[in-house]
């Protein structure tokens, strides 16, 4: 009797509730921020003039004079979805399975209701759990270094750096994390749920699968075109690009200051040797027309 009486006048707890909040609103914006990032870093399959520019939109180089841009401005960027990075998974961890026991309970539950649903979340749980550690290597190494980002040295740290498995395994990861994380936002706030929501749920599923192919796709794509301007780059590490002078006319012009250099020398050294070959026919005329006379005194 007394511990129902303690429970009916205890406070219901909204903790919870307002946690699950936090972490709703907080993965709304990280998704959201993902699909404009993944646009961002695809410009390089633009060129690398279009990322440049990006990057240097990103640094507000449009607000200095002398171009430079402010890498200030991406460090608190940075900070702002690393903290928001921290507090989702942090949030996140809440709901992991603790123990193998629990682990288990869940898997048999999985197979036992065989529910896409429920296979959807246990993907973000293993997903966050590679992320909390890949992002977090990610946003640090960008958040130490916020000026270096530029299509040579943003190529450098995926080849040279050896960057590019983490991006890998953390792209598979956070297009699949966050586009599900989408879809069940969707279904959990009944966001575009219509008049029929089975089809609307059966839409968005859809919409969901091809978000995260085209973002795959996307990011594979430019994963590729900066490995390729890696290995390109590879003896020239730490050297920043240079927008006047883009990276391919930049290898045909030094040919062509090679080659320009070349024909200079090569006439020259053709003008020497006909210079010799002129000194040396008069020669060489001379003398058999000195020899015959010598032979010919000789004989
Ligand atoms: C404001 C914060 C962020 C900035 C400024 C940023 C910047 C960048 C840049 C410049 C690249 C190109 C490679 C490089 O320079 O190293 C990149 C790649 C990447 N970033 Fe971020 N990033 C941020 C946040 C995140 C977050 C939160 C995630 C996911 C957890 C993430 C996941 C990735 C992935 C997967 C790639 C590889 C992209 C590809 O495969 O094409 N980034 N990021």
């Amino acid at each position: 009797m007394d511990s129902y009486s303690i429970e009916s006048i205890k406070k219901k707890n909204r903790m919870p509730a307002r946690l699950d909040f936090l972490q709703s609103g907080t993965g709304l914006i990280l998704g959201l921020f993902m699909w404009a990032h993944m646009f961002l870093v695809g410009s390089i399959i633009l060129g690398k003039g279009s990322f440049n520019f990006v990057a240097k939109t990103m640094e507000l180089a449009f607000l200095s004079d002398t171009g430079h841009g402010f890498p200030i401005a991406v460090f608190f960027a940075v900070l702002t979805v690393f903290t928001l990075f921290l507090i989702h998974a942090l949030l996140g961890v809440r709901k992991f399975p603790i123990s193998w026991k629990q682990h288990r309970i869940i898997r048999d539950q999985m197979q036992m209701m065989n529910h896409t649903d429920t296979n959807l979340w246990y993907i973000q749980v293993i997903t966050g759990f590679v992320m909390f550690f890949a992002g977090s290597v990610h946003l640090y190494i960008m958040l130490t270094n916020p000026g270096s980002i530029d299509p040579y040295l943003s190529a450098d740290r995926i080849v040279s750096g050896n960057m590019w498995p983490l991006y890998l395994i953390l792209l598979i990861c956070v297009e699949l994390h966050g586009t599900i994380g989408l879809y069940r936002l969707c279904m959990k706030w009944g966001w575009f749920a219509g008049k029929d929501a089975r089809k609307s749920r059966k839409t968005l599923k859809a919409l969901k699968n091809k978000l995260t192919i085209f973002f795959m796709s996307l990011g594979v794509f430019a994963l590729l075109v900066f490995i390729v301007i890696g290995i390109n780059h590879r003896d020239k590490v730490g050297e920043r690009y240079n927008k006047h002078e883009p990276a391919v006319e930049q290898g045909q012009a030094e040919e062509q200051v090679q080659a320009e250099e070349q024909v200079p020398v090569e006439e020259h050294v053709q003008t020497e040797e006909h210079v010799q070959a002129d000194e040396e026919i008069p020669a060489e005329g001379h003398e058999p027309e000195e020899a015959q006379p010598a032979d010919v005194t000789h004989q």
